[in-house]
């Protein structure tokens, strides 16, 4: 057990799917694996471990920004050994020509920091994707048939953002889509030896306003977590 998953050792599979929301984390262990069985509740973090095609997987929330991420990601990395972890979540699309529901694989995260930002003192560190998993991931989205972009993507603090001079610059700069975790992911995957991967999906756009409905993000979430799991075991 360590401060904030309440598992044993052994229950935590090598490879980590990571929704923000616990309860995506319920139901994706629902409906894609088989012998579930929750593995962690404290504070309400979800988290499942099953099979997917044989291969052990575990499911677990990450909650909200990059402190609760990092949180998550340090204990399944130091303290249970998680060697593959692929944030499955939404963003919202940054670009003319990403449309909603699509997918966006982010090769790379920028971001004005992350819990990890003092330990580079002057240095702006460069968080990018694992390349196995993004090719694998790029080969998964495209056999689906799900409109996909590879590229950069902006991990921010603040979804309530009072700076638009500052998305302008990330428009400016082809970034994809805005999300809240990924860069902490790749740092910490990048300290620790491992491999790390955002498959995002846009649920909202910030330059036409538009935004999916409910109904809509089951069956993107699906997809996510289809193409995540054919990424970990291609
Ligand atoms: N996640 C989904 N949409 C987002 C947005 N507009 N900003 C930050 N994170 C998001």
């Amino acid at each position: 057990m360590t401060i904030h998953i309440g598992a044993e050792p052994g229950d935590i599979a090598e490879t980590v799917l990571l929704p923000g929301d616990p309860y995506r984390a319920k139901w994706a262990a629902e409906h894609f694996l088989s012998d579930v069985r929750q593995i962690n509740a404290v504070r309400g973090m979800l988290g499942f471990t099953g099979l997917w095609r044989g291969h052990c997987v575990t499911i677990h929330g990450s909650g909200m920004g990059m402190p609760s991420l990092s949180i998550y990601v340090n204990e399944l990395i130091r303290d249970f050994g998680a060697q593959t972890l692929i944030r499955i979540g939404s963003c919202g699309a940054m670009q003319p020509q990403v449309g909603l529901r699509d997918v966006i694989l982010a090769m790379t995260a920028t971001t004005l920091g992350s819990p990890s930002s003092a330990i580079f003192r002057e240095v702006n560190f460069a968080p990018c994707a694992d390349w196995s998993l993004l090719r694998a991931a790029a080969d998964a989205a495209a056999a689906k048939g799900v409109p996909t972009h590879v590229g950069g993507i902006y991990s921010s603090d603040t979804f309530y953002d009072e700076r638009p001079d500052l998305n302008e610059q990330m428009v400016r700069h082809g970034i994809l889509g805005v999300e809240m975790e990924a860069a902490e992911l790749y740092t910490l995957a990048a300290r620790y030896g491992r491999r790390a991967l955002a498959v995002l999906t846009v649920s909202d756009h910030l330059g036409t306003g538009e935004a999916l409905h409910a109904q809509h993000r089951e069956r993107s979430f699906s997809d996510m977590v289809d193409i995540a799991l054919h990424a970990a075991f291609p």
